[in-house]
């Protein structure tokens, strides 16, 4: 398997775009932008996300204790390519707000403070894995990622909860012949 490939398979999952942010021991701010994050564990509540070994910021983020992952709205779009851009000043009006320590957005969907909980290494990426100790959620929508490109949902959810109208009913679907009782009214 080529990494062409994998790289085109990975990019077909979508996922959403954070920044991961710390402060390293000088007290300099410090963060990348990160699509490998995903929660683990509800009790404890745990989260886990990917630096590369290649990138500047990973033996900041890797030997830190604490830490914030910032899940981004379209309107930060050009925040995630400059934290994605190594030797910016990448927190320059960037409206981020220290929280024990830890650079946060408030403007963000969501902040996720963690406490540093283990550490792997996993090629050339390593797995920080975090404790949550304080969640901030906003309304909103999430920045997606996809094929490469950043994308946003689409306005409307495609099934609809139990009693309302399936909004996508003209559309097939693979698991059926179109009589399944699901495209009922
Ligand atoms: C949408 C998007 C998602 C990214 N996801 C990751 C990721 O999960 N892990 C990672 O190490 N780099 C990821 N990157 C790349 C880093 O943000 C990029 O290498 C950055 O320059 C690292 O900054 P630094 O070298 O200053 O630490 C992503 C970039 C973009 C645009």
């Amino acid at each position: 398997m080529d990494t062409d490939s994998f790289r085109r398979a990975m990019g077909s999952f979508p996922s959403g775009v954070t920044i991961a942010t710390t402060t390293d021991p000088a007290g300099q701010p410090c963060g990348i932008t990160v699509s490998a994050f995903c929660s683990v564990s509800l009790s404890p509540p745990l989260v886990l996300f990917c630096p590369a070994v290649s990138a500047r910021s990973h033996d900041v983020l890797r030997d830190a204790e604490r830490y914030a992952i910032n899940v981004l709205r379209p309107e930060h779009r050009t925040l995630a390519m400059r934290f994605a851009t190594a030797g910016t000043d990448k927190f320059a009006r960037a409206g981020f707000r220290a929280e024990g320590g830890v650079p946060v957005l408030p403007s963000a969907l969501v902040s996720v403070v963690c406490r540093a909980s283990d550490r792997y290494d996993a090629g050339d990426h390593s797995i920080l894995v975090g404790e949550v100790e304080s969640v901030h959620v906003n309304d909103g929508q999430p920045l997606v990622y996809f094929d490469r490109e950043f994308r946003e949902l689409s306005p409307a959810p495609l099934l609809a909860p139990p009693g309302r109208v399936d909004r996508y009913r003209d559309r097939p679907l693979f698991d059926t012949d179109g009589t399944d009782e699901s495209h009922a009214a």
